[in-house]
């Protein structure tokens, strides 16, 4: 059993490397060498390093789990490798351990059936406060798959289509659920291919943050995801199906983030960034729309999305969440000056 202290210590030692003794005196209201006793029980028991001398001091948390392999992809196996090259080795909550296999079958599967490669190479480590995952393969890449899959003009769209969920590009097989589940079960979920880079960051209040990124330099081959959780994260895998299901056990509500439909630099203003929005939508029973990230909206943009939508699809319940005060303004606005059009002159397109 670990003590509060050592605990503490342990899950705040990665984000204060040469700071965490002071935090953990203040914290506790311990001396200097109160803590010291902990962080060197921890340095004992294999779990945490030391670098440097007294004053410039640094710890890091060891790795007590770490394998590395490479594995030929062959359809149905995913389950297999899980049960014998990974789970063996991982020592976790039983409820961690559930969102750790779930995590990573789902995304062995899909190098196995998505990514026209041969081969994966699989990284995985665990330290006392987290475990993290690395798929790789260097097949089609995920954004270029669903891009051309779909038509779609940029491997941007690719990422705002596949954020909605119930996106596959191999439907006789597939629902299209792998992705959009998995991402919301892990501290941290990331795919990498060619120039972009998405994240989902899990926040305070199961809030999330999404970060898209054009990256510079390195044109990669493939398709990398990473997922990280926390050895302590006190959710489970059914309670991350609930959110998003019926009792029928269908994929039921979308979350969508509004800011993957703009470009770098570039505001939301029109139509078409608008229908990118509802496309596919029709295919859910609830939509939450999330403007984190966005300040404003344009009139064609909102006209489109609140008022032409809920015309066409009344049925469809459209949730906007996280927005600014500018952005009710503006729904508030072409909601009021609505045309008095007969609904037969209603573009439905
Ligand atoms: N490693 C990969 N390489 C290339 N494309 C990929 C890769 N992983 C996923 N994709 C693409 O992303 C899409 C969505 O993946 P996701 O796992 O969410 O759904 P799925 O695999 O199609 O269905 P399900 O996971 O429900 O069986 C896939 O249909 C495929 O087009
Ligand atoms: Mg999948």
């Amino acid at each position: 059993m670990t003590s509060n202290i050592k605990d503490y210590i342990l899950r705040h030692a990665e984000h204060n490397p040469s700071g965490i003794t002071a935090e953990t005196m203040r914290k506790f209201s311990l001396s200097r060498p109160a803590v010291l006793h902990y962080i060197n029980q921890a340095i004992g028991e294999g779990l945490l390093t030391a670098e440097g001398t007294t004053r410039a001091r640094r710890y890091r948390l060891k790795n007590i789990v770490e394998l590395r392999f490479s594995i030929e992809l062959f359809p149905e196996t995913e389950s297999a490798v899980w049960r014998c090259r990974v789970f063996p080795h991982l020592k976790l909550p039983k409820n961690v351990l559930n969102i750790c296999e779930h995590g990573f079958t789902e995304m062995l599967n899909n190098a196995i059936d998505h990514s026209e490669d041969k081969n994966a190479y699989i990284y995985i480590s665990q330290n006392y406060a987290s475990v993290e995952f690395f798929i790789i393969d260097r097949g089609i890449g995920i954004f270029e798959k669903i891009q051309k899959a779909r038509g779609l003009q940029t491997p941007q769209e690719a990422l705002l289509e596949l954020s909605k969920g119930k996106l596959t590009t191999y439907p006789s097989r597939h629902a299209g659920e792998g992705i959009y589940f998995t991402s919301r079960m892990f501290d941290r979920f990331v795919i990498r291919s060619g120039r972009l880079s998405y994240q989902r960051l899990r926040e305070e209040d199961d809030d999330w943050l999404i970060e898209m990124e054009e990256r510079r330099s390195g044109f990669r081959k493939g398709t990398l995801v990473y997922m990280q959780i926390s050895t302590d994260a006190n959710w489970s895998t059914k309670e991350i199906f609930d959110k998003y299901q019926d009792d029928n056990l269908r994929f039921r509500k979308t979350h969508v983030p509004i800011a993957l439909a703009r470009e770098p630099g570039q505001q939301l203003v029109s139509r078409s960034q608008a229908k990118r929005i509802l496309a596919r939508l029709e295919q859910f029973t609830e939509v939450l729309l999330d403007f984190k990230g966005v300040d404003e909206i344009g009139q064609g943009f909102a006209d489109e999305i609140f008022r032409i939508f809920p015309e066409t699809h009344p049925e469809i319940p459209l949730i906007a969440i996280n927005k600014s005060p500018a952005i009710d303004r503006m729904i508030a606005f072409v909601k009021a000056n609505a045309p008095t059009l007969p609904p037969s002159l209603i573009d439905k397109n």
